[in-house]
């Protein structure tokens, strides 16, 4: 192997050892770390949940005096300053790490290329970029989030090979398989919050858990103009008995009556008046919210639906990545619903083009992702 291919392999390894933070590390980035002298793994480590110290310092450990004249490989340029009791250069320059290849510098005003910088200085070689595609995208959550300031907003379909996500008479249930539905519960625990429109509630009254894989629900956010969300809905129902209620957002335009909120603040529910003033649609405003979301803490929204909120999403320019699970199945009708309402584009050429789109079987269905950013 020549340089660049050692540097990928190990690279390769940094990315499979970052992405075993999972989902209890939100909204913290993945980071593995991996020291080496030439091709040979002498310590490795990631950040295993957000409280816990970072990989470099596990690989430091588990390198011992190997660690000195090592290469440390990073998925994300280390940390900057003091964290939770640890200098990480500090570290990294006692332990004599005498090369530094690094996939993507950390976007965030308080790191932004400083900690390489620091061990520039102090002598470290630096090598950037190593498979920066691929760590971008394990880290595309927070590279939005941190560099944006407001949350990355993913859409998910299931749907029918023609396009259907309900029947002409409102069913719903089951239009893709097993695998498609664990997928669903695996991409919810990844993110912060799931969001849906009002209409999905009082037809389908879906729990949006998934506490078997994060541990906690995430934030159920419901888009509903005039306050209509049932008090019994099941989105306030705990997956634990034991657990503190699953936090639940309604979010209101104008025309909700103050005791109708009352009651469903005593339901469990968080309230937020975001109404379009710009429009005559009473509707909540999409773009005006994520910054509001985003001051609460939810760095990423999972839009599950319906058709109408699919649909605004779009017509809004939210959406940062699109998924969408197909069933070998045909509903028809023409008044079966449609994945996506709102107002679309008048002409095929003013089409949304989705980037880096890619295709895989999953179980008998199919997914398709792809990036509108
Ligand atoms: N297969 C799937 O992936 C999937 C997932 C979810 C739902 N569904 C199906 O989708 C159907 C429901 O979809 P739907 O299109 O009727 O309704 P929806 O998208 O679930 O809800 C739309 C409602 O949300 C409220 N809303 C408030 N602000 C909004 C905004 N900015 N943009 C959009 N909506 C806003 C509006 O209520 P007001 O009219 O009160 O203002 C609007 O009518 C059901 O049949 C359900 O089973 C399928």
């Amino acid at each position: 192997m020549n340089e660049q291919e050692i540097h990928e392999h190990l690279m390769t390894r940094t990315l499979k050892l970052a992405r075993k933070g999972f989902v209890k590390i939100a909204p913290s980035p993945f980071r593995g770390a991996l020291l080496a002298q030439a091709d040979k793994i002498v310590g490795e480590g990631y950040l295993a949940n957000r409280d816990a110290v970072d990989g470099e310092i596990h690989a430091l450990k588990a390198a011992g005096e190997k660690a000195k004249g090592a290469t440390l490989y990073v998925n994300l340029e280390p940390a900057y300053g003091t964290s939770k009791g640890i200098n990480l250069v500090d570290k990294l320059i006692e332990a004599g790490v005498a090369k530094i290849v690094v996939a993507l510098r950390d976007p965030n005003p308080n790191v932004s290329g400083k900690t390489l910088e620091a061990l520039q200085q102090a002598g470290v070689e630096i090598v950037e970029g190593i498979m920066a595609a691929e760590a971008s995208q394990l880290n595309e959550i927070y590279l939005t989030e941190v560099s944006t300031r407001r949350p990355f907003v993913h859409l998910l379909t299931a749907m029918s090979l023609d396009g259907k996500i309900a029947t002409r008479l409102q069913d719903s249930d089951g239009i893709t398989g097993p695998e498609s539905r664990d997928y669903v519960q695996h991409l919810r625990s990844r993110y912060d919050a799931v969001m849906i429109g009002v209409n999905t509630i009082l037809q389908d009254n879906p729990m949006l858990n998934c506490k078997a894989l994060r541990g906690c629900d995430p934030w159920r956010i419901v888009m509903d103009t005039e306050a209509k969300t049932p008090l019994n809905s099941k989105i306030f129902l705990r997956s634990d008995p034991n657990e503190p209620r699953p936090p639940v957002l309604i979010v209101i335009g104008y025309g909700a009556h103050e005791d109708r909120l009352r009651s469903l603040r005593l339901a469990g529910a968080e309230i937020i008046q975001c109404p379009d003033e710009a429009s005559e649609d009473p509707r909540v405003d999409l773009t005006r919210l994520l910054p509001i979301l985003y001051k609460r803490g939810i760095t990423s929204v999972l839009i599950e639906g319906g058709a109408t909120l699919r649909g605004s999403a779009l017509d809004a320019g939210i959406v940062d990545k699109l998924s969408f699970l197909i069933a070998p199945k045909l509903i028809g009708g023409a008044g079966a619903t449609s994945a996506i309402g709102g107002d679309g584009v008048g002409f095929v050429h003013d089409a949304w083009p989705i980037k880096r789109m890619e295709c895989r079987p999953l179980g008998v269905d199919l997914l398709i992702e792809g990036y509108l950013k």
